[in-house]
């Protein structure tokens, strides 16, 4: 590689999860800090991070794609990074692929990036895929300015090792930040304007602070910050559902009436297969359990179908499980061969029209339940928190505390908690007439 001028400008793009959305955010908050700025709407950056995702589908050859794609008519290209989750898991293979790359940083390793960009200036290629002992959350910059719904990673990696699944290699060991680094970034995310605060981890619920108290502890500490109103987690694991955490949804009103748990299966077969230490019972037993502290709660849930071996009768079970639950929404995939985990050599893989003709069934289903629980809001009263404007002139839109994107037309502005009528639902949205502001 040639030197190049330090680089001005920078574009970071995230792909997957929440995690990696928080990631990508972190990692422009410290380009900024390096007196970087975001690249302008339309325009060509000096830096492009490509923050990659590698849980499902061809990720690595969308990331080599994607990077082809940044090649300009003369053959030359901006400063590359590609980070995230296919950083991890490919290394050094993507030097050797993409000679456009100059730097490949793993998830746990980006606080290092300056320097990295440093060496990529005087023409030095660099892969950082290590999971250092000082932590990433240490060495970046205090967030400064945030919308009124927050991030904040509280916990990282797996140690579940479900068989489909590259996240404890990607990730590695699950690790927990300290109590009260997280009460402290909490406050500062709502002295920067965080009105919401999502708590976000692999596994959020395995969160233990230093003498193994459960997350309800940092529940309850954040929810004593007076202008932090609403409290949220994602995403959690059946196994770590403690009695503490489910007394939390009943005890603290401002963690919101939602759980995310995924099941991925109905059939214990199949879930003993993936490695999933519950059963359907045991799980639903879970469901009933929340629902009784918390009568209204939201349910949500991840599917797997066409997981290797699994038979008609087995996917059965699965919607059975779904017409149990009646999900306020979820999310579904088609299972999708990760190398490297064990059920990648499996036998029995399940052919793709198999599996799409499932995953149509189940999604079916999932959408009919979703728009049942929507239509079930329509009438109530509750608080929305207001993110953005909405297409119309003085429309608003926000999220109602189950999660549910709701629109209005009056007087708000990003930031607030108005209350409103729910008065007509669709299988995405619902429209809501404004009561009268909660907080200006
Ligand atoms: N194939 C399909 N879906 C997967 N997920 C994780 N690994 C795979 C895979 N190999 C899904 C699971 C998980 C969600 C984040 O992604 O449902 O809960
Ligand atoms: Fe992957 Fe299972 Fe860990 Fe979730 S719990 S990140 S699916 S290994």
């Amino acid at each position: 590689m040639r030197p190049t001028p330090p680089p001005r400008t920078y574009r970071v793009k995230s792909f997957g999860c929440q995690m990696n959305v928080y990631d990508g955010e972190r990692m422009a908050e410290l380009l900024a800090q390096q007196g970087i700025t975001p690249a302008p709407e339309g325009e060509e950056a000096d830096l492009v991070v490509l923050n990659t995702c590698h849980i499902r589908e061809k990720a690595a050859e969308k990331v080599y794609s994607d990077i082809g794609r940044l090649r300009r008519e003369d053959g030359t290209a901006p400063l590359i990074a590609v980070a995230g989750c296919v950083a991890q898991a490919e290394g050094e293979e993507i030097m050797k692929r993409a000679p456009a790359v100059s730097m490949v940083v793993g998830p746990q390793a980006y606080h290092r990036l300056p320097g990295m960009i440093s060496d990529a200036v005087e023409g030095r290629r660099s892969v950082d895929t290590d999971m250092p002992a000082e932590t990433k959350f240490d060495a970046l910059p205090a967030r400064r300015k945030v919308g009124p719904s927050a991030f904040l990673t509280v916990q990282e990696g797996c140690d579940k090792f479900c068989t489909y699944c590259v996240v404890p290699y990607t990730r590695g060991a699950e690790i927990s930040r300290p109590f009260n680094d997280l009460v402290a970034e909490a406050h500062r995310l709502v002295e920067a304007g965080a009105r919401e605060i999502t708590l976000l981890g692999q596994n959020v619920n395995a969160w233990r602070d230093e003498s193994n108290r459960g997350l309800e502890k940092l529940i309850e500490a954040l929810a004593a910050i007076p202008e932090l109103a609403r409290i949220r987690y994602t995403t959690s694991h059946p196994t770590d559902m403690t009695q503490g955490l489910l007394e939390a949804h009943r005890d603290v009103s401002k963690l919101m009436p939602f759980l995310h748990l995924p099941v991925q299966a109905g059939s214990d077969r199949v879930l003993k297969a993936m490695n999933r230490s519950h059963t359907a019972e045991s799980y639903l037993r879970i469901l009933d359990q929340v629902r009784a502290m918390r009568p209204d709660i939201a349910l949500s849930g991840d599917f797997i179908v066409g997981f290797p071996g699994e038979t008609d009768a087995e996917f059965e079970d699965t919607l059975r499980l779904v017409d149990r639950v009646g999900y306020a929404q979820c999310f579904s995939f088609k299972y999708s061969a990760r190398p490297g985990t064990p059920a990648a050599t499996m036998p029995d893989q399940i052919a793709p029209e198999v599996m799409d003709e499932r995953l149509q069934r189940l999604q079916a289903a999932l959408n009919r339940d979703q728009l049942a629980f929507n239509q079930a809001s329509v009438g109530k009263r509750c608080t929305v928190l207001v993110e953005r404007k909405g297409r119309h002139e003085g429309q608003w839109l926000g999220k109602s505390p189950w999660l549910q994107s709701v629109h209005f037309s009056g007087e708000a502005a990003i930031g607030d908690l108005v209350e409103v009528e729910l008065t007509e639902a669709g299988p995405n949205s619902l429209s809501a007439r404004l009561l009268q502001p909660v907080h200006g």
